[in-house]
């Protein structure tokens, strides 16, 4: 365990910027396990972050032993060129959005959210032009120069952004932090309409009408880093119909929330959208490498509309990568009872959770859970010391949850799809512990 304090305990040999070394002690993990890592000094942690939602499968390396026998005589390929794994791979990722949505499209790859989020963009602009983009307050889209200008904290665009893309932000799907619910209590009618506003002479913001154009809306179907917040059902209908009809190309972002992490197989399906564009990652790769899909509705993608030579990254589609998803969505194809069991564990962890929180009711204000997540509502913000002591404060063990900078009152826990009833009762026990300590 680094035991360094202050700034001196990020090696003078390693990079700072990212967020390993925001805390002053940082486990050094040497290996996992099913739910569980263990660090350097042998203590162990329940991870129910997971790798940001990403280890859907817990930790296995036999999925990676399998993956890689797979490419072993194709290590690397140029990257213009193609294979049979490529095509396998993208056949099967097309048929995951084509089916829900019943309508043929098209898949690139690309190698992270970020990245594929521009794709996405780049796919949009291709359709309608390069044009003003409509996402939502709360949003996270990415650290890239251009996505950071769609997530909605202005850190991210503190030391490079885009400064040229127009954006605009339709008003915050969290009841409890929107103006127009003081209360919480549920989108109005006065809610919808703000979000079809739009487009229209009053609004500032082109649409059908006008020559500016409004490229694409963009939005999450559960907030993830804007603190796990589930837009109203009808409240993103009508921001979809409207974008729709002012002919917006309508993106939606399942990185976070795609294969089953909120539920259904895609996060837009629990409130009946249908996106042009769907964006994932992780859930495709279980954390084993960099790859990213972006799907567009025929004929969005169609060589015409987007040319050959559109996008393209030297390392996007390695043969090492394809080989992660395809054994990862072979899992997937196994796991028949997905819907029922990602059902179960949402129960499970409501019930766990509720329970530890009931007993603390000056602290926690409230728990939800949706699918394989849940948030913690605290009294105040205290998530991130309650994180810290999520990983200290019990004698025998750790466990690892997220919080974010947007949400400073709120800690997500998203542990990999498979934990079962008996670490859920471990993390119960280290959630209650943490509490009284916060206490
Ligand atoms: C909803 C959402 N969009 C975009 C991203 C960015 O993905 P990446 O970190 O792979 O660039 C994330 C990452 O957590 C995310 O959760």
């Amino acid at each position: 365990m680094n035991k360094t304090e202050g700034p001196s305990r990020v090696p003078p040999f390693a990079g700072a910027g990212n967020l390993v070394y925001r805390e002053p002690q940082v486990p050094r993990f040497v290996s996992g396990s099913g739910c569980w890592l263990t660090d350097d000094g042998g203590r162990r942690y329940l991870d129910a972050e997971a790798a940001n939602g990403t280890v859907a499968w817990g930790y296995d390396a036999e999925l990676l032993r399998e993956a890689y026998s797979r490419c072993e005589s194709l290590p690397a390929l140029p990257s213009f060129c193609e294979s049979d794994l490529r095509l396998k791979v993208l056949s099967r990722l097309e048929r995951l959005v084509s089916d829900a949505l019943g309508a043929p499209g098209r898949v690139e790859l690309d190698l992270g959210g970020a990245q594929a989020m521009e794709t996405a963009l780049r796919i949009a602009a291709a359709a309608n032009g390069p044009g003003t983009v409509v996402v939502v307050e709360g949003a996270f889209h990415g650290r890239s120069g251009v996505t950071s200008m769609l997530s909605s904290s202005p850190r991210y665009r503190e030391l490079l952004a885009a400064t040229g893309l127009e954006v605009v932000r339709l008003p915050s799907p969290d009841c409890r932090r929107c103006p127009h619910s003081p209360v919480g209590g549920g989108c109005t009618t006065g809610c919808r309409s703000a979000v079809t506003r739009w487009g229209s002479e009053l609004s500032g913001v082109g649409g059908k009408d006008f020559g500016r154009k409004v490229s694409a809306f963009v939005f999450e179907s559960v907030q993830n880093v804007g603190g796990m917040v589930e837009p109203d059902h009808l409240w993103l209908r009508s921001a979809v119909d409207h974008a729709r009809r002012q002919g917006a190309v309508v993106i939606a972002d399942e990185i976070f929330t795609g294969m089953h992490r909120v539920g259904p197989r895609w996060g837009f399906q629990r409130a009946g959208v249908t996106p042009d564009v769907v964006v994932t990652s992780k859930g495709l790769t279980n954390g084993g490498a960099a790859l990213s899909m972006v799907w567009s509705r025929e004929p969005l993608g169609a060589p015409d509309r987007y040319r050959p030579g559109s996008h393209s990254s030297t390392y996007i589609g390695i043969p090492s990568a394809l080989a992660v998803v395809d054994t990862v969505l072979d899992r997937w194809e196994a796991w028949t009872t997905v819907d029922k069991d990602v059902q179960r564990l949402e129960e499970a962890m409501r019930e766990r959770l509720t329970a530890v929180a009931s007993r603390h009711p000056s602290l926690v204000q409230r728990v939800d859970a949706m699918g394989g997540t849940a948030r913690i509502v605290l009294a105040g913000p205290h998530a991130g010391r309650l994180r810290h002591l999520f990983r200290t404060a019990h004698p025998r063990a750790g466990a690892l949850v997220a919080t974010t900078g947007m949400a400073d009152d709120v800690v997500n826990v998203h542990p990999p799809l498979v934990i079962g009833e008996a670490d859920l009762d471990v993390f119960a026990e280290i959630f209650d512990t943490a509490l009284e300590e916060l206490g």
